[in-house]
């Protein structure tokens, strides 16, 4: 594996690899690497022979009071398992080397940046979109793969891509869960034990509402309210709990499959995210 940290060595190397008529596959990250994060390199090995994974703690996607600057790193443990799992190239630039001036353009989607996460997260999809757009022009991949786990990026990268003609296809990598449930997150350091322990009752929620959804229940209010019974917990507080349609974050009032029951929720004082599909297939 090679490590470049400017955008010219990066050309250099993606150059030599386009030489070799190598299909790109690049897997965006902002480092502290978990399973999530690396069976995206698997997807991203399966659809493509060049692996590109960038390392960027993205500043432009975080508010004020968010953990930018505790944001948790290790680069040397990043790079070990990230050349393990096969990635060829890891780019890994300085802040300066990606945003020599305050972007004077940036990338944003109206309407949609404000509702979910981004209700409590003002900007935050701005910045999201404006560094993987970034990404995508420096690498030109042929795919880019994405983790489920931000449902709500992977649509609006998928939108971005679609309504700007970006040349690149979009695979999704499912989420990773620990044996407990409990979705995998860089930020899953930050709880203490009483609240990992709470932790897994974000998904158990998810779980609960698939159940009534398997047993005929198809009213968003009432899906809602079962994830809401089980998150109840001194450590929990959710911000939302929504159903929504997939491909427009719309809220969806009666329940199909294909649809996602989206949450956010402060697990003590570190804030969690966590989806489900509904499927008709049994739990
Ligand atoms: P980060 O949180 O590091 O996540 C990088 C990728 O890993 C994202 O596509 C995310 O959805 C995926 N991922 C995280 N946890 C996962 C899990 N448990 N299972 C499957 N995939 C998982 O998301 C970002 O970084 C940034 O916003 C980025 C896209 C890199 C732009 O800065």
């Amino acid at each position: 594996m090679i490590t470049v940290t400017t955008r010219d060595a990066l050309q250099c190397e993606l150059e030599a690899a386009r030489a070799d008529r190598r299909r790109l596959g690049l897997v965006p990250t902002m480092g502290y690497l978990h399973e999530g994060h690396l069976s995206l390199v698997d997807r991203a090995s399966a659809a493509s022979d060049f692996i590109i994974m960038s390392i960027f703690v993205n500043p432009l996607q975080f508010g004020p009071g968010e953990d930018l600057s505790r944001y948790p790193r290790d680069l040397a443990r990043d790079s070990v398992l990230a050349e393990e799992r096969g990635v060829d190239l890891l780019f890994v630039p300085s802040v300066d080397e990606m945003y020599a001036s305050p972007p004077a353009v940036v990338v944003d989607a109206p309407g949609l940046t404000d509702r979910l996460c981004g209700r409590f997260r003002p900007g935050h999809f701005l910045g999201v979109l404006t560094i993987v757009a970034k990404l995508f022009h420096l690498v030109q991949p042929d795919v880019a793969v994405f983790g489920q786990k931000d449902f709500q990026q992977l649509t609006l990268i998928r939108l971005m891509v679609r309504d700007l003609d970006l040349p690149i296809q979009v695979l999704a990598g499912a989420i990773v869960r620990e044996s407990d449930g409990l979705a995998l997150s860089s930020r899953n350091v930050y709880l203490s034990e009483p609240e990992r322990r709470d932790a897994v009752l974000l998904n158990a929620g998810l779980q609960s509402a698939q159940r009534a959804f398997s047993a005929g229940q198809r009213d968003a209010v009432t899906l809602v309210a079962a994830v809401r019974e089980k998150v109840g917990s001194p450590h929990i507080a959710p911000q939302y709990i929504e159903l929504v349609a997939p491909d427009t974050l719309d809220a969806v009032p009666v329940a199909r499959p294909g649809d996602v029951l989206a949450l956010a929720a402060h697990v003590g004082a570190t804030r969690l995210i966590d989806n489900h599909v509904l499927t008709d297939a049994l739990p």
